[in-house]
């Protein structure tokens, strides 16, 4: 019998990490799970409750609490969520209350693809590829002002840098689980590179992971 085919793709906001993955999971017939969506459902409920982001007691709670019918909300998807999902996931109360979904969804019998910030090293460091995709801040925030620019919002460029930056540090910096490459896991700079360009390379690299 093969070994499953567990890809772990972690690293920093608006690397790219959704779209690649999403095309990964499809090229290798994976199902895919982008676990962001798990905290930003808990941000987003916890705002929409009026809970304060920083009560660590009260937001574990809701993580505690989440259905996976919460997840369906397409609100999840804004830059609002993704801030409020970063708010909430420095708490070790949150992180924990979302390991099982997280491990449950990796240990699939034909393996699974997953993006986020710990995959590699926390969830499922036994991953059979590790890919740590990285752009530059500036990359990333002309990549996000553009995109909502193109859904029509009225954004400024060097406010969504300062939010980039602001949270690179946040993930980065929290105790539990920091956004950080796995030891083992091949860097992919996409700073350079269009989509079609990082899905070769991703490519390739699973390609050499599994020769
Ligand atoms: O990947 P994303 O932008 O949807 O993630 C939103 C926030 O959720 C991110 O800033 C930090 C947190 N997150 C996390 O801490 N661990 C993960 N595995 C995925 C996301």
């Amino acid at each position: 019998m093969s070994r499953p085919l567990t890809i772990a793709i972690d690293g920093p906001a608006a690397a790219g990490k959704g779209t690649l993955a999403k095309r990964i999971a499809a090229r290798y017939g994976l199902p895919y799970l982008d676990t962001g969506l798990l905290y930003r459902a808990v941000g987003k409920l916890a705002f929409d409750a009026g809970v304060d982001l920083d009560d660590a007691a009260r937001a574990t709670d809701i993580a505690k609490r989440l259905e996976f019918s919460h997840l369906d909300d397409p609100a999840l998807r804004g830059h609002e969520a993704g801030e409020h999902a970063s708010r909430v996931a420095v708490h070790p109360g949150v992180r924990a209350a979302l390991v099982d979904f997280q491990r449950s969804f990796a240990g699939q019998h034909a393996g699974a693809v997953l993006d986020g910030r710990d995959i590699g090293t926390v969830i499922w460091p036994q991953a059979r590829v590790k890919i740590f995709v990285t752009a530059s801040a500036e990359v990333r925030a002309r990549r996000r002002t553009d995109e909502l620019l193109a859904k029509g919002r009225a954004v400024d460029y060097d406010r969504i840098l300062a939010e980039v930056k602001a949270r690179d540090e946040r993930d980065a910096g929290r105790t539990v689980a920091p956004l950080k490459a796995a030891d083992d896991a091949h860097l992919l700079d996409t700073s350079e590179l269009d989509i079609d360009g990082a899905f070769r390379a991703a490519c390739e690299a699973i390609e050499r992971s599994l020769a």
